[in-house]
């Protein structure tokens, strides 16, 4: 097809410049992806821990057409068909007592920033180093890099950074001014970064003596990457607010916000045109169909690339995974691409694998053999 051939000359020519890229994928069955000259690979990226029940998972896709055949799109000045239920199950599987939907992750950190300011009647938030949730003007304020901030100061969010880990650091900046404190249970952009034992459990009670929400954003961590539905659940700390997207819809776009009773937003305090729309409900219902069957054998996996890559110290939680490599990262990543693997490295030269919670045991195992060979011993 001509459009695929140009590709890169329509894209340097018509697009603006933010990303770096080399390859066009133009098909997904599983795990399995292709690129435009027909090669494959295992994905091993899977949309950044997007494509979780693998790409065009047959139930989704019919979850994703029937409702297209029935209404795309309504607004929320209706009931929206499937949303209801959604809400139902999500509040279901995560404890919380409501929910709201947004477009993305960003958005549904937005939305944790707005409920947390209205509903504590403070301004101040608290979040940690290398942390990352979003790049709209809300979620850039908490987030941490500052590379990808400070040129959009000033943006209207007092924010104070403490390291990830650090409790007695979260003590002295947190006070009365403090609407909420924002936390990944285990920092995904930041390379896989498993926190001390007893730290989420700690933010709680930091949180708990100054009366400040614990927003825990599991939209990278969510939606059983690490074997339960959330992260957190691994952990005995509670959150007041928890945000998904990533993985809630198998890559159609969407968001969500839940929050613990007492806390939800008054009529006209929050909305959106798109979100929660009847498909991206019908395609998060699907995805998690399909992610309750495979659950209890995540874990499992999880330790099957844990056992297999265990000569490069490997941080794994479930199916996220991160290695240490160093400023060799982008050629490991592009020897890994040439095997037939997709890995990325995220931030700091660590080595990211985020695969779809349906790779199977030769998959993994190929992918270690890819790995272990690209790392070298
Ligand atoms: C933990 C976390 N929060 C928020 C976001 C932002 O999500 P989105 O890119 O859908 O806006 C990301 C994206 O990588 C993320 O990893």
């Amino acid at each position: 097809m001509k459009e695929q051939q140009d590709f890169r000359m329509l894209d340097s020519t018509y697009y603006m410049p933010a990303f770096s890229r080399e390859m066009m994928l133009v098909r997904g069955q599983g795990s399995t992806v292709w690129d435009a000259d027909g090669k494959e690979y295992i994905d091993c990226v899977a949309g950044i821990a997007v494509c979780s029940t693998g790409h065009c998972h047959p139930d989704v896709v019919t979850a994703i057409c029937d409702q297209a055949h029935r209404l795309i799109h309504c607004s929320n000045l209706y009931y929206i068909p499937h949303q209801g239920e959604l809400a139902k199950k999500l509040v279901e599987i995560t404890g919380m007592h409501k929910a709201f939907f947004s477009n993305s992750g960003a958005e549904a950190t937005d939305g944790a920033l707005k409920l947390a300011r209205v509903r504590t009647g403070r301004k101040k938030f608290v979040a940690f180093k290398h942390g990352f949730h979003g790049r709209t003007v809300g979620s850039l304020a908490v987030t941490h890099k500052p590379a990808i901030r400070e040129p959009f100061e000033p943006l209207g969010i007092p924010c104070t950074f403490v390291d990830y880990g650090d409790l007695s650091g979260l003590k002295k900046v947190v006070d009365r001014d403090t609407a909420g404190v924002i936390v990944e249970p285990i920092q995904g952009e930041a390379g896989v970064i498993i926190p001390p034992d007893g730290f989420l459990e700690g933010i709680r009670e930091v949180c708990d003596k100054s009366g400040v929400l614990m927003i825990v954003d599991e939209v990278q961590t969510g939606m059983g990457r690490t074997g339960k539905w959330l992260a957190i659940q691994h952990t005995k700390a509670v959150p007041d607010i928890v945000t998904l997207a990533k993985g809630i819809a198998s890559g159609f776009p969407m968001g969500a916000l839940l929050a613990r009773e007492g806390l939800e937003f008054n009529k006209g305090e929050h909305g959106s045109t798109f979100a929660g729309g009847p498909v991206a409900c019908a395609a998060a219902l699907a995805t998690i169909t399909v992610i309750e069957k495979i659950l209890p054998d995540i874990a499992r996996k999880g330790e099957r690339f844990r056992k297999g890559l265990s000569q490069h110290n490997p941080r794994v939680r479930g199916l996220m995974i991160g290695i240490t490599v160093g400023e060799n990262c982008p050629q490991v990543q592009k020897k890994c691409a040439e095997e037939g693997v997709l890995v990325n490295c995220a931030a700091d030269g660590n080595l990211r694998l985020v695969p779809p919670l349906v790779i199977t045991d030769d998959e993994i195992d190929r992918v270690i053999r890819v790995i272990n060979g690209a790392l070298g011993p």
